[in-house]
C-alpha cells in the first residue's frame, strides 16, 4: 500500500486527477438521486400557477427591479412571523421563474402583501410613495397608470413557463389574452371561466380606470394575490416557533 501511494506523491498531475475523481464521486452521490425523485417540493393545497394578468404584473415587477429593494420570503424567525405572518413555504414559489426571494430589504418583505392594503392605496403609493408614506425612499411609478398593457406576448409567456415546468394547459394558453381582460374588467366577460382556470383569482378593476387595462392593473393584481393562495388558518402557525 505505502509504495503504491508513492506513485501519486511523485506525480502531481496524477494526484490532481485522482483528487478530481474522488471529489466527483462525492458530488454524484449527492446530486444524482435528485434526478430520480418525483419532486423535491412538498405539494400544498391552494398553490396554483399565476393567472395571465398576475403573470403580466409579475413581469412588470421584475422589469422595474422591485426586487432590488423588496424580498419575497418570510423567514421562520419570531420577529418576521410577528411582522409579516406565516413563514414562506417552498411550494409558494414553485411556479416562480425566476424566483423573487431576494436578499435586499430596503423596503418591507412583500411575500404576504395580498389584501393588506386597498387597490386605491396601491395606486396612490405606486404613483407617488410619499403621498401616503411621507418618509418613503421608494421611487414613484406614475407611468404604469397611463401605459396600456400589451397582451401580445401573453400566450408566449405561458408557453415559456410551461417549458420550464409550470403546468399551464392548452386551454389556459388559448384563453390567456381574454383572461387578462376579464380579470381587469369583470363586467366584460366570463369571470366563472376565469375562476375555474385560476381558483381564488380576484377579478376587479384594479387601477380604477374602466376605460383601459393598464400596467397598473396588472401590477396591483399581482401584489394583491401575493401570499393569499394558501389558507394558513388551518395550520397552527404560531405553535412551531414559540
Ligand atoms: C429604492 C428601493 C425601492 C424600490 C426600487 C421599490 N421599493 Fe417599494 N418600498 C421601498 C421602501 C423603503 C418602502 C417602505 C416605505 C413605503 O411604504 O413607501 C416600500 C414599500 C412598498 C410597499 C408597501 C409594503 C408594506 O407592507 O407596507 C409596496 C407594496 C411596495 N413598496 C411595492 C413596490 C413595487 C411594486 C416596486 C416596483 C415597481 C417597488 N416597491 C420598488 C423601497 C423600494
Amino acid at each position: 500500500m505505502s509504495n503504491k501511494h508513492e506513485i501519486f506523491e511523485k506525480n502531481s498531475i496524477l494526484l490532481l486527477v485522482a483528487i478530481l475523481v474522488v471529489v466527483a464521486i462525492g458530488g454524484l452521490v449527492e446530486i444524482v438521486p435528485l434526478y430520480y425523485l418525483k419532486g423535491t417540493i412538498e405539494k400544498v393545497d391552494g398553490v396554483r400557477p399565476y393567472s395571465p394578468l398576475e403573470l403580466m404584473g409579475r413581469n412588470i415587477y421584475v422589469r422595474e427591479g422591485c426586487y432590488t429593494c423588496h424580498s419575497q420570503m418570510v423567514r421562520p424567525f419570531r420577529d418576521e412571523l410577528e411582522r409579516y405572518g406565516h413563514y414562506s413555504l417552498a411550494a409558494e414559489s414553485m411556479y416562480d421563474h425566476p424566483f423573487q426571494w431576494g436578499s435586499k430589504r430596503t423596503g418591507p418583505d412583500l411575500a404576504r402583501l395580498g389584501g393588506k392594503y386597498s387597490d386605491e392605496w396601491h395606486r396612490a403609493h405606486l404613483k407617488d410613495p410619499r403621498a401616503v408614506v411621507p418618509e418613503s425612499v421608494m421611487p414613484g411609478y406614475p407611468f404604469l397608470a397611463t401605459t396600456e398593457l400589451s397582451t401580445k406576448m401573453i400566450a408566449d409567456h405561458l408557453k415559456t413557463n410551461r417549458m420550464v415546468g409550470v403546468p399551464y394547459t392548452d386551454e389556459q394558453i388559448a384563453a390567456a389574452a381574454e383572461d387578462v381582460m376579464v380579470q381587469a374588467n369583470p363586467d366584460k366577460g366570463d369571470v366563472d371561466a376565469l375562476l375555474a382556470r385560476y381558483p381564488k383569482a380576484v377579478a376587479r378593476d384594479f387601477d380604477g380606470n374602466p376605460e383601459k387595462v393598464t400596467e397598473m392593473d396588472a401590477l396591483i393584481a399581482y401584489l394583491q394575490m401575493l401570499g393569499t393562495l394558501v389558507d394558513f388558518t388551518i395550520y397552527d402557525n404560531k405553535a412551531d416557533f414559540r
